[in-house]
């Protein structure tokens, strides 16, 4: 049914919301384990508990050649010297790659070929796509002062696998260092944090 109220969905890039549609809040406790920098953390996260990010979705189309698409605002902030990231995640449909599109702000995507474990770290920006293979963890990382504001789209029945992710993170780690962001090994960084 070509039904233009479902075809047609208007988004607001400063509220991160799309008319008549869900969002999801992921506040700093929800990222609890994957920040290098625990006690950091936990001071952060302290009795207001930030938002670090939303996802407002459309997925009302199911099943085989449909798409879906979420619309993301990470705001700007840092645990320690480590920029606010989403959680991160594979697609359980392992084969569905992503399209993600820059709308506002600035950004890096960590990706990590599940299998040989190779890494990019690709910039999102406003008027510019990032690709996302299949096979491919992605992380999406605020390294500016303003909300990195971005859209995705990906197939229907990608799915999201956050378990692998939260057992053994990103290799890759986006910190500020002396005012900008350098991409790291996590290894170089880990045994400072080791207690
Ligand atoms: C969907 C997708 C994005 C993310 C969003 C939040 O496949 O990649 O819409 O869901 O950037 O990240 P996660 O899902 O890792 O919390
Ligand atoms: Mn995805």
């Amino acid at each position: 049914m070509l039904n233009p109220e479902d075809l047609f969905a208007a988004f607001d890039p400063s509220t991160g919301t799309i008319d008549g549609r869900p969002t999801i809040t992921r506040h700093l406790s929800d990222l609890r384990g994957l920040f290098l920098d625990s006690t950091a953390f936990e001071t952060a996260v302290g009795d207001k508990d930030p938002v670090v990010y939303t996802v407002a979705s459309i997925d009302f189309a199911r099943g085989e050649g449909q798409l879906h698409c979420g619309l993301g605002v990470i705001n700007p902030g840092r645990v320690g010297s480590e920029y606010y990231f989403t959680k991160g995640h594979l697609h359980s449909w392992k084969e569905a790659a992503e399209f993600y599109i820059g709308l506002r702000g600035r950004g890096l995507m960590i990706l990590e070929d599940e299998k040989s474990g190779e890494s990019a770290v690709v910039d999102l920006l406003p008027n510019s796509t990032v690709y996302v293979p299949g096979h491919t963890a992605h992380r999406t990382v605020n390294t500016g002062d303003t909300p990195l504001v971005y859209i995705g789209v990906y197939p229907s029945q990608a799915g999201h696998d956050y378990s692998s992710i939260e057992n053994r993170n990103f290799r890759k780690v986006v910190v500020e260092k002396k005012g900008a962001p350098a991409v790291m090994d996590r290894t170089d960084f880990s045994h400072q944090y080791q207690s």
